[in-house]
């Protein structure tokens, strides 16, 4: 399982999370069923987002990358994200996996070389690949880069193809140049991609935008610009590969860094039995189902078995944009503002279906943490463990009604069948409608009525909401790994990563208990009108 592989160009936004926290939920779901997982990601250290941002700051690329790739290092953990090995592309062991693959594909014959005409910034001094260019797009006219059409139509641009190009450092019209690139013979794919998208597992979106692009008709693709940082291509001077061929060869090498340190094998999830699994943004569609499917089948390695694209992300309403403000930076923003980070991952895997569009409003949050965790599902637990508490001090006595089993049931049925379809939504939905049904027969028993009246049948009630209780803690752990923990200890034990089977297992009677406490904090008006006015201000002073 992997994850695509942040630029470190800057600190951990809120559209990283929205492939990380679903993937990360996948990962620990999937272990909880008995899988055996190795999740894997990496920093992405190449290409112009890395050098424009070393150039911006007066910095070198390595200064860039060893800044935010320790960021992210620290980071992930702080939001309960579980990667086996995190690694960074300009690592040696990527470097050389690089080259072993397009060595491969060039004996294969894959790879062949072509004069260009592209810009050169005579003022510069050099070639402008990719961010160095701006222009209009040649398919939408909107305002774009050399690379991507990133205002308008959101198409990849392939070099020269841009119109009107510019410097994007001092604004001059390049001159025109000639210069050797390499192109994979991308077009050599296509009965290939055809018939391997057609059995591609994953998201939808993933599968039919890629089916729709081959029969378009496919290009050649350049694999290669004329800069000085990222893996040489052999034999070849100020000329590198496209950081888009080392970023997924990143996810071999961070599972051979993974192998070298646990004594594992890589090659049986490259070259062998496992399963291949990406998790990525709806915008590198193109990179995953098209340019990666051909360079892994090329060179002889195992083409994924899945590519799970999400919908992409909004902040209050409006397209998730860092230049103009409609950004969460995730630990500036949320995690050092004490905010709960169980329930940010909530947030991500409850708000929509994965494949939509995912808007990041404060208010919105503030709706979910008061009503759905702090109302629906903390007020059952709390109430269930601070009633058994106070009466009883320990787990009583009592049989599983048959109709309380059910309930379980249907919610593990619920969340198996929803993670088939990668519908993460689905998974939140079935534990709270879990958690409203505790309420709801927690009322009608009436503990409290009967535990005079009728003592055996208020324990009973207890102990149905204990084992309701514990169901939770096992359902809600690979969304809310922090919370889970404290359910078990609530209950008396110590606990992680328990298997899904356990949600049915009996409650071990007579285990004493301490008092509970909420396990959710509400969030107050106050602190929801500072963060809307955080945002707020960041929109008004990126117009400004
Ligand atoms: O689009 C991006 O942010 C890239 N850094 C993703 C790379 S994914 C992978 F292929 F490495
Ligand atoms: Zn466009």
């Amino acid at each position: 399982m992997t994850c695509g592989l942040p630029y470190v160009n800057g600190p951990c936004h809120i559209a990283h999370l929205r492939t990380y926290v679903p993937a990360d939920i996948f990962v620990r779901f999937l272990r909880k069923m008995g899988q055996e997982v190795v999740f894997v990601c990496g920093s992405d250290t190449h290409g112009t987002p890395i050098t424009v941002k070393a150039e911006e700051e007066g910095v070198t690329p390595q200064e860039i990358i060893a800044k935010y790739h320790q960021h992210f290092v620290e980071l992930f953990p702080r939001l309960g994200i579980s990667f086996n090995n995190y690694g960074n592309t300009d690592d040696p062991l990527n470097h050389s996996r690089t080259i072993q693959i397009i060595e491969a594909l060039m004996r294969n014959g894959y790879v062949y070389a072509k004069i260009l005409t592209l810009p050169y910034c005579p003022i510069c001094k050099r070639f402008l690949p990719d961010r160095y260019q701006r222009g209009t797009c040649p398919y939408c006219g909107a305002p774009a880069r050399g690379d991507e059409c990133d205002q308008g139509c959101g198409r990849y641009l392939e070099p020269g193809e841009l119109m009107d190009p510019r410097c994007s450092v001092c604004g001059t019209k390049p001159e025109q140049r000639e210069t050797r690139h390499y192109f994979l013979r991308l077009t050599a794919f296509e009965d290939f991609l055809r018939d391997y998208l057609n059995h591609m597992e994953g998201t939808d979106i993933a599968r039919n935008y890629a089916i729709q692009w081959v029969e378009k008709g496919l290009k050649d693709w350049n694999i290669t610009r004329n800069m000085d940082w990222g893996v040489k291509f052999p034999g070849e001077e100020g000329l590198v590969l496209y950081v888009w061929v080392d970023a997924p060869i990143g996810y071999i090498s961070s599972t051979e860094e993974w192998a070298e340190r646990t004594g594992g094998d890589w090659e049986y999830y490259w070259k062998g039995p496992g399963y291949l699994i990406h998790f990525i943004g709806g915008d590198i569609v193109y990179h995953h189902c098209l340019f990666w499917p051909a360079m892994l089948k090329g060179s002889g390695y195992d083409v994924p078995y899945a590519v799970v694209a999400s919908g992409m992300v909004r902040v209050e309403g409006k397209i998730f944009s860092k230049s103009r403000g409609y950004v969460i930076w995730v630990e500036e923003d949320y995690l050092d503002k004490g905010l709960d980070p169980d329930a940010l991952r909530y947030y991500i895997a409850s708000y929509t279906g994965h494949t939509r569009d995912l808007d990041f409003s404060w208010t919105t949050y503030g709706e979910k943490v008061n009503k759905e965790l702090v109302g629906t599902l903390g007020n059952f637990l709390y109430r269930a463990l601070l009633f058994a508490y106070r009466n009883y001090k320990a787990i009583p006595e009592g049989r599983v009604e048959p109709e309380v089993r059910t309930e379980v049931e249907k919610a593990i049925q619920t969340i198996r069948d929803a993670l088939d379809e990668y519908a993460f939504k689905k998974i939140t939905d079935a534990v709270v409608t879990l958690a409203a049904y505790g309420n709801r027969y927690l009322q009608a028993r009436e503990p409290w009525k009967t535990r005079k009246t009728d003592p055996e049948k208020a324990q009973e009630a207890i102990h149905n909401c204990l084992w309701l209780t514990k169901a939770i803690a096992v359902l809600i752990e690979p969304v809310m790994p922090e919370k889970a923990e404290v359910v078990w200890s609530q209950l008396g034990e110590h606990r992680e990563e328990t298997p899904l089977s356990e949600a049915l297992k009996p409650l071990l009677a007579g285990t004493p208990l301490d008092k509970p406490d909420p396990i959710f904090e509400q969030v107050s008006d106050e602190t929801l009108s500072s963060l809307i006015e955080m945002v707020s201000h960041r929109i008004a002073m990126a117009k400004g």
